[in-house]
């Protein structure tokens, strides 16, 4: 059996997505923004960021597959869905739902950087730090955790429990 313990609330998460939206619409004034979210995870947390920018902006999605088990990723990473819209010349903002050893999220940045965006910057809602392996810069980093294994609010554990309005802990 699992369990699960409330660790951010839906009513937190909302005023922390209202405030990433306040800086990132001071920051992106006369740019050509692009949010990037990365499926599935980041579904929820980039509905409630887009509308808390007050900017003309275009969004668009991506996928990738990591191999390994379900609670960690490996390091092999492929694309399995590409971004569709023109990256070359935008400002892109890559929207993750979490970063934990950096690995995916350094991968998207380098391959952001590599199809001649004007500009590649990172916003994720849970900035894990526990398992870093990879430096990476987050620019925009909602809350940050030490450790634990999180669901609700687009995170899931196997597909499931990412309706949850909350963030949770997931104990075994
Ligand atoms: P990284 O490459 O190790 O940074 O892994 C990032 C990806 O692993 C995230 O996009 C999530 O899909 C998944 N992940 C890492 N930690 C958690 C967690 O606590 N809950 C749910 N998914 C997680
Ligand atoms: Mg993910």
């Amino acid at each position: 059996m699992t369990r699960k313990k409330i660790l951010i609330d839906a009513q937190t998460i909302q005023r922390k997505v209202t405030e990433l939206g306040r800086q990132i619409t001071g920051d992106y004034q006369d740019r050509r923004l692009v949010l990037l979210g990365v499926l599935n995870g980041s579904f929820i947390f980039m509905a409630d960021l887009a509308r808390a920018i007050d900017l003309s902006l275009e969004v668009d999605f991506l996928r990738v597959a990591s191999y390994g088990n379900s609670t960690s990723s490996s390091g092999s990473i492929r694309m399995t869905k590409a971004p569709e819209l023109d990256l070359k010349d935008r400002d892109i903002l890559l929207v993750e739902d979490i970063v934990d050893t950096g690995t995916t999220i350094a991968w998207l940045r380098d391959y952001i950087a590599s199809h001649e965006a004007g500009s590649v910057r990172i916003c994720a809602l849970i900035d894990k730090q526990e398992r870093r392996q990879t430096e990476v810069e987050i620019h925009y980093p909602g809350f940050t955790v030490e450790e634990g294994f999180l669901v609700g609010y687009g995170l899931d554990y196997a597909e499931k429990y990412r309706n949850l309005p909350d963030i949770c802990t997931l104990t075994p």
